[in-house]
C-alpha cells in the first residue's frame, strides 16, 4: 500500500465486502481489577477528538456500555456522524453454537445501545461450554472446551450480516488451515473480511500476510506495541518490544517514538493496527503517525526484526482441537 493515502482524515483500507475500515483503532481490552470505572468511556471520547474512528471492542471487555455511551454522546453532539465510526464487536467461545450467534450480538447492541457493529468477528477458533460463566471451568480448575463446528459458527454469522446487525464479518486467531476451512465452506455467503491476530515487529507473520493478502483478507495486527507485559497472560521470553534499539533508532531520525515506527511499520504494509491504552497522552500518541513514512530500507530492517516467538501464546487452551497456534501459520 501507498503510504501517501495515509491521513488523518482518509485512513480507511477497503474491505473485500465494499466497507472500509480506519487502519487504526483504540484497542479496548484492559485489565478490568486495575481499570476505574469510567476509564473506558473517557478514553473513547478522546480518542474521537484525536481522529480516531474505530474501536476494538469486545462483549468480554465488559465495558461495550461505556464505549457505547461515549459514542452515542458524540453522534448526538454532532461532533461525528455514526456513518464514520467503526466498531469491532466480537463473538466470545461460549457462544460458538449456532443458536446461540444472534443473541450474542444483539446483547452486545443493546449494551453499546446502537443498531449495528461495523464488524463482527469469532475471538477465537475453540469453544467453551455454553452457560454464564465466560471461562468455565471444572472442580479441577480445568477449562471445559465444547465442540467447535466453525462453518456452522459462520453461518449464523452470515445471517446476522444479512439481518443488518452487523456491515462485515471476520474472524480472529484463526490459522491458515482455520481460514481456508471457511473460505472453502459449499455455499459460503459473506467471505471473512479480515483475521485480527497477533502482529508486530517482532511477530511479523510474514505467511500468514501473505496468504490473506491473496485472498483479500485484511490482516489487523492485536498487541501492536508488544502487550502490557503482564505476566499471568504473556509470554516474556521476548525482551520489551519498545525499548529495541532498531525502532528507536529509526524513531528518532522522524523525532517519532518506538511506538510510533512499529505502527507505522504494520499501517504501510497494510496491516491494521489497534494499540491499547487507557492514558490520554498515549492514546493521543498513539494516533500521530500520518505523518512521516517509512523509507523500504527501514521498513525491511524493521521486518528483519521478526523473532517469530509470539507475546500471545494461550497456551492454557493448547490442548483444545482448534487450538490456532501449533500449525506453522
Ligand atoms: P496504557 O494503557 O497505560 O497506555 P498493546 O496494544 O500492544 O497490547 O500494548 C498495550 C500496552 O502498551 C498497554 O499496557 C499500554 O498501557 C501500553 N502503551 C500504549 N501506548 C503506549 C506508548 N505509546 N508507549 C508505551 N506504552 C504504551
Amino acid at each position: 500500500m501507498s503510504s501517501s493515502v495515509l491521513s488523518v482524515e482518509s485512513h480507511t483500507i477497503p474491505l473485500s465486502d465494499g466497507n472500509r475500515m480506519p487502519i487504526i483503532g483504540l484497542g479496548m481490552s484492559g485489565d478490568r481489577r486495575k481499570t476505574p470505572k469510567g476509564t473506558a468511556y473517557e478514553c473513547v471520547k478522546l480518542a474521537l477528538d484525536v481522529g480516531y474512528r474505530h474501536f476494538d471492542g469486545a462483549l468480554i471487555y465488559l465495558n461495550e456500555h461505556e464505549v457505547g455511551q461515549a459514542i452515542r454522546e458524540k453522534v448526538a453532539d454532532g461532533s461525528v456522524k455514526r456513518e464514520e465510526i467503526f466498531y469491532c464487536g466480537k463473538l466470545w467461545s461460549t457462544f460458538h453454537p449456532p443458536e446461540l450467534v444472534r443473541p450474542a450480538l444483539e446483547r452486545t447492541l443493546k449494551t453499546l445501545g446502537l443498531d449495528y457493529v461495523d464488524l463482527y468477528i469469532i475471538e477465537f477458533p475453540i469453544a467453551f461450554k455454553p452457560g454464564d460463566e465466560f471461562y468455565p471451568k471444572d472442580e479441577n480448575e480445568k477449562f471445559i472446551f465444547y465442540k467447535t463446528d466453525l462453518c456452522a459458527t459462520w453461518e449464523a454469522l452470515e445471517a446476522c450480516k444479512d439481518a443488518g446487525l452487523t456491515k462485515s464479518l471476520g474472524v480472529s486467531n484463526f490459522n491458515r488451515r482455520q481460514l481456508e476451512l471457511i473460505l472453502n465452506k459449499p455455499g459460503l455467503k459473506h467471505k471473512p473480511v479480515c483475521n485480527q491476530v497477533e502482529c508486530h515487529p517482532y511477530f511479523t507473520q510474514p505467511k500468514l500476510l501473505d496468504f490473506c493478502r491473496q485472498n483479500d483478507i485484511i490482516m489487523v495486527g492485536y498487541s501492536p506495541l508488544g502487550t502490557c507485559r503482564d505476566a499471568s497472560w504473556v509470554n516474556l521470553k521476548n525482551p520489551p518490544l519498545l525499548e529495541d534499539p532498531v525502532l528507536i533508532s529509526i524513531g528518532k531520525k522522524y523525532k517519532k517514538t518506538s511506538a510510533h515506527v512499529s505502527l507505522r511499520f504494520n499501517a504501510q504494509r497494510g496491516v491494521a493496527v489497534i494499540p491499547k491504552s487507557f492514558n490520554p497522552e498515549r492514546i493521543t500518541e498513539n494516533f500521530q503517525i500520518f505523518d512521516f513514512s517509512l523509507t523500504d530500507e527501514e521498513m525491511n530492517a524493521i521486518e528483519n526484526l521478526n523473532k517469530n516467538v509470539r507475546f500471545v501464546e494461550l497456551l492454557m487452551w493448547s490442548e483444545h482441537q482448534e487450538y490456532p497456534f501449533n500449525d506453522e501459520y
